[in-house]
């Protein structure tokens, strides 16, 4: 007798899920995303509970109309791309087509959306991955996202949800990265009840950045701007040498107005200042890679957190380069960097000495 099945799909969509929804802010994530995608000008976030019991999200864009709205939910089901000569050069956020089926296989999930012009809107309820009902509904152009009880029928994943604080924590830390790769668009939040961010739409990232953080951070930091046109342009804001962080909490990296968490860049910002902040501390950044979209691949990690160069190459050498003008200066730059400290002393990357007296 044969073994093997094909699974249904709702248990497909809760395998991806696995992948795309480890967390409440990766939810918001995606539906911050889709509302960027959408072209929002307006997205309001609002969450209880670390957003295990509610996450709610409101956007002004496009909006869809019925059929669409229930498509939506269906897995690979995307507006975003049509075809794999598309997967070259994505200029979305999302295309994968996989966040809404994967977040309504988790959770309860209520979609209110209307188009331009529509004179009634739809609601459509989906629980556990089972559609329950699609109704008519008041909304104004565009979508409103209530995503209920985040692994209802899940205990084991609800079991690895941490503190409401933590939670929150990440949460905060979404809106924040989103508010500052949009500075057009203007971003609520709301904690229980109690709003705790509102930044209207800001002309640059600089006047985003005093919104969101107000002068004393912005006024410690240092703009930057380089790169080569071809491969990329490299813009923002790195913080001054006095300004020590204790973790890379502080560092916004976007690729594309893509928010990453890249190895390449964080040790490039590293060794830029390794002779002058000491071992374990960091710079705080604001840094906005532009490359033409085909020089990077966004597809390599299910929930878009990570992208791949083309040519990585260029940039490990570009960084070695730099990094062999700053040899130590006590033995005529004859010692291999990275071994010894800018006094020339310390075997240790920076030795007290340099902390103190530079
Ligand atoms: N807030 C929104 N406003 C308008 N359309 C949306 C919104 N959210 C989702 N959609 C539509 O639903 C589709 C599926 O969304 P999603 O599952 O996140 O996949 P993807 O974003 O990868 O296309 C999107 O391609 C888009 O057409
Ligand atoms: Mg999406």
């Amino acid at each position: 007798m044969s073994k093997i099945r094909v699974l249904a799909d709702h248990v497909a969509n809760q395998i991806a899920a696995g992948e795309v929804v480890e967390r409440p802010a990766s939810v918001a994530k995606e539906l911050v995303e889709n509302s960027i995608d959408a072209g929002a000008t307006r997205i309001a976030v609002e969450i209880e509970s670390g957003g295990r019991r509610l996450l709610k999200i409101s956007d002004d864009g496009e909006g869809m109309v019925r059929d669409d709205a229930v498509l939506a939910f269906e897995r690979h089901a995307t507006s975003k791309i049509h075809g794999s000569e598309d997967l070259a050069a994505i200029a979305t956020l999302g295309f994968r087509g996989e966040a809404l089926a994967s977040i309504a296989s988790v959770a309860k999930v209520e979609l209110v959306t209307s188009t331009e012009g529509a004179s009634i809107a739809t609601r459509v309820t989906i629980e556990g991955g089972r559609m329950r009902n699609v109704k008519d509904a008041a909304h104004p152009r565009g979508t409103t996202i209530v995503v209920r009880d985040l692994f209802f029928n899940i205990p084991a994943r609800r079991k690895f949800l941490r503190s409401e604080a933590t939670e929150t924590f990440h949460l905060t830390n979404l809106v924040t990265h989103y508010a500052l790769a949009h500075p057009e668009i203007a971003f609520t939040f709301t904690n229980n009840g109690r709003e705790v961010l509102r930044v209207t739409a800001a002309k640059d990232l600089r006047e985003r950045a005093y919104q969101v953080f107000g002068e004393e951070f912005l006024s410690n930091l240092l703009e930057v701007s380089g790169g080569h046109p071809q491969v990329a342009r490299i813009s923002g804001y790195v913080s001054a040498p006095r300004d020590r962080r204790t973790s890379r909490d502080s560092q916004y990296l976007f690729v594309n107005r893509r928010f990453v968490r890249d190895r390449l860049i964080g040790r490039a910002l590293s060794e830029g200042y390794r002779s002058i902040l000491p071992y374990g501390v960091y710079p705080a950044a604001l840094l906005f890679i532009e490359t033409p979209l085909e020089e990077v691949d966004v597809n390599v990690h299910p929930a878009k957190t990570e992208v791949r160069f083309r040519r990585s190459g260029i940039g490990q050498r570009r960084l070695r380069a730099t990094r062999d003008q700053r040899k130590s200066p006590r033995d005529g730059g004859r010692s291999k960097p990275g071994r010894y400290c800018r006094s020339g002393i310390s075997r240790v990357r920076c030795c007290v000495r340099c902390y103190w007296s530079p």
